[in-house]
């Protein structure tokens, strides 16, 4: 007998399993055999009684729970945090647990009744007594892990639980003498995993697998070399002898059924101090404000949902609702994370969601200054699609040029300070650039409002994709908006890809542009290629557009269109000198309508037209996209992204394309313009055009 160490424990005189607050519980209300858990119990009882000595704490009846004694709180010494349950169901055992505690002698801390922490369940010492490992995720709130490591004065290593089977950290992790430790990586998130490896070698992580996971191999009890479970595998057990450790099982069957076994039911009283004390936890926490229609739009739930996925944790400080439907409501939210890295990953969602710092704890924009043109410091703030503003100088600055992925640069001058987004191949030496998330919010309120009052006059505008059924209500509001738009001087820019000609769609296009609904036409070498093989040749691809079948020696058709044009130098000089007389590209040329072609890799020939330095043909495509107010993306994926990659927020997007895959990439921008439409190319088109032709001649309509 080691009578150093001891274990607390309690009779399960009251157990049974009695309500349902995890999956091991379901289904079992009332089905456990207090006979055989009693049983069950002294088994285990014997065992550790006979390796180390066992206290009692005197089990209450209406708390059947009492029996996981690890649930009390953690030790530490002579400190212990108290536990706070997350469910009623359990909260009514801390007092009797804190009588034991505090008759024992401990200095008991208590948490803040609104912060749970589930003892010694969800935090476990490593055997060297280096670090805590604490996990959260479902009974405990990362916060806690924060006064934990300053009460015991100890390194917390925060673990986020994932799998609700396994929903306290003892579940599926145990730290074994020497550094040794037993656990199922599958019960964590990717984050933790990776720490877990930072901190423990591989030669000394022996990985359970689901059978004895579920057989709560890792809720085990070590003592020196001697692991005690309810039940492992010849496997699982021949890892555990290789590297010195003896397993005993004793079979906690009846204590399954309430999510428990060996580690549960007990809770290790002497704990020694580690020399070095380091009293530090990794948990960086920032408090932020959500301010818009925060309800009606799904923000507030956005932002919570993506603080949990990121790894981290919250709690509304502060819910002030909007009282009449179109005021606003505004939420505060401390948000923790378990490490500077993950913190930035989610503010930088958060921003784009509109989150701001409080106002006193505003701060300047970081700058770094560049030291090598072209190349950025690895922590830049990379651009959204949303209007963004700046803290310079103690004074917020509209970011100009706003697009997806680039770098902010500030500057000053007389005037004062200016932003703007750059691309990282632009960067200058001694440019100054944003780095981190300080001082850098997005304005999204207006367009969450815009989108209400719109919302009649332009219902389909929320970003989603339609299905078949849809496409004529939105053929009819894509109508009315290129009508609006036109009429009202505004500009839409159209992205085509060349399967708009194979389908027949090219002379509704090419109405489009002549009766002055589009104002710039963006694509790549096929679709031009295509256009002006069918306006010389009838063909696209080979393929009679009027019998839909293949024409002798049509497969050589494209090149005999791009030479002709090669000929001439340019689809402009083709239209000049009378050659090129129809067709999508022809009518660009007739009405002025810009035009830009990018190169690929594909591209056969290729036109004159083509600008195969891909630099070149961003930057014209940037400058084309300047001041839209609608893009419509018709059947390319290539050129689509590329587009929606340069495009700010606000500008109301229309992707059609036959694969939902590629609709979904594309609307899936979570601006709220974008939507997308699957559906044939073609039929979209010649849809389109009827549509405004009815808006025109309304007596049509009928
Ligand atoms: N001869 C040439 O020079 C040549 C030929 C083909 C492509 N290219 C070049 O290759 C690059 C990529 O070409 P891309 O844009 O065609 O390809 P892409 O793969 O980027 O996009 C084609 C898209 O059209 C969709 N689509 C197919 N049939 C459809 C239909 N009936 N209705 C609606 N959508 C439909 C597809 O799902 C796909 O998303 C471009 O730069 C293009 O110019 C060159």
């Amino acid at each position: 007998m080691t009578s150093s160490i001891r274990f607390l424990m309690c009779s399960p005189h009251y157990y049974e399993v009695d309500y349902v607050i995890n999956p091991w519980m379901e289904g079992n209300i009332h089905r456990s055999s207090l006979e055989l858990a009693q049983e069950q119990w002294q088994g285990l009882y014997q065992i550790i009684a006979n390796h180390a000595d066992v206290d009692l704490v005197k089990p209450q009846p209406g708390w059947p729970d009492m029996v996981f004694t690890a649930n009390a709180g953690l030790i530490l010494d002579d400190q212990v945090v108290l536990s706070r349950f997350l469910h009623p169901e359990r909260q009514g055992e801390e007092p009797f647990f804190k009588e034991w505690f505090e008759s024992q002698g401990y200095t008991v801390h208590t948490l803040p009744a609104e912060l749970p922490f589930e003892g010694a369940g969800d935090a476990l010492l490593d055997r060297e007594g280096r670090w805590l490992w604490a996990g959260y995720g479902f009974r405990t709130e990362l916060d806690s892990h924060a006064l934990v490591a300053q009460w015991l004065n100890i390194e917390v290593l925060s673990l986020h639980l994932m799998d609700e089977r396994f929903y306290h950290l003892d579940t599926c992790f145990c730290p074994l003498t020497e550094g040794y430790l037993l656990y199922y990586p599958p019960a964590f998130d990717a984050y933790s995993n990776r720490l877990i490896e930072l901190r423990v070698p591989a030669e000394k992580r022996i990985v359970v697998d689901e059978p004895d996971a579920v057989n709560f191999a890792c809720n085990a009890v070590n003592i020196d070399r001697l692991v005690i479970m309810n039940q492992a595998s010849d496997d699982l057990k021949r890892q555990l002898a290789a590297v010195g450790f003896e397993v005993m099982e004793t079979p906690l069957t009846e204590f399954l059924k309430a999510g428990g076994a060996a580690k549960c039911l007990t809770l290790r009283v002497t704990e020694p101090l580690h020399p070095e004390p380091t009293g530090e936890s990794g948990i960086v926490a920032r408090t932020v404000t959500l301010t818009g229609h925060l309800l009606d739009s799904g923000l507030v739930n956005r932002a919570l949902d993506l603080v949990v996925e990121g790894g981290g944790s919250f709690q509304v400080l502060k819910f002030d609702l909007g009282e009449q439907r179109q005021s606003t409501s505004s939420a505060e939210i401390r948000v923790s994370a378990p490490s500077l890295e993950l913190m930035d990953e989610i503010m930088a969602q958060l921003i784009d969601l509109g989150a701001v710092a409080l106002p006193d704890q505003e701060q300047d924009a970081h700058l770094v200054t560049i030291n090598q043109a072209g190349v950025a410091p690895d922590d830049f703030y990379s651009s959204t699609i949303y209007p963004t503003e700046v803290r310079v100088q103690g004074q917020w600055v509209r970011v100009q040029n706003q697009r997806m992925d680039g770098v902010i640069v500030v500057s000053t001058s007389a005037t004062g300070p200016a932003a703007v987004c750059k691309l990282l191949r632009d960067l200058q030496v001694g440019d100054q650039v944003i780095v981190g998330y300080d001082g850098i919010r997005s304005v999204r309120n207006a367009a969450e409002r815009s989108r209400s009052t719109h919302q009649e006059e332009f219902s389909f505008m929320g970003s989603g994709v339609s299905s078949e059924r849809r496409v004529e209500l939105i053929v009819e509001q894509v109508a009315w908006e290129l009508r609006r738009l036109r009429d009202q001087g505004g500009k839409t820019v159209v992205v085509a890809g060349p399967v708009v000609i194979h389908t027949g769609g090219g002379e509704h296009l090419s109405r489009l542009i002549r009766e002055g609904y589009v104002q710039a036409l963006l694509g790549g070498n096929a679709i031009a290629v295509h256009d002006i093989e069918q306006a010389l040749l009838g063909t696209s691809l080979g393929v009679d557009m009027k019998q839909g079948t293949s024409v002798r020696g049509g497969h050589r058709h494209h090149l005999r269109a791009i030479n002709t044009i090669r000929r001439y130098g340019s689809i402009a000089n083709a239209v000049e000198q009378g050659v090129l007389t129809k067709g999508v590209f022809y009518e660009c040329v007739r009405h002025n309508v810009p035009f830009s072609l990018a190169g690929s890799i594909r591209d056969d020939g290729p036109l004159p037209d083509t600008q195969m330095d891909l630099i070149a043909a961003q930057a014209d495509y940037a400058r084309l996209i300047e001041g839209c107010d609608m893009i419509l993306m018709l059947s390319t994926m290539l050129h689509a992204i590329g587009v929606g990659n340069m495009t700010p927020a606000g500008v109301k997007m229309v992707c059609v394309d036959i694969n939902p895959a590629v609709v979904t990439k594309l609307a899936d921008r979570g601006s709220l313009e974008s939507t997308g439409v699957v559906t044939d190319v073609g039929l979209f088109l010649s849809l389109l055009v009827k549509q405004l032709e009815r808006l025109t001649q309304p007596h049509i309509a009928a």
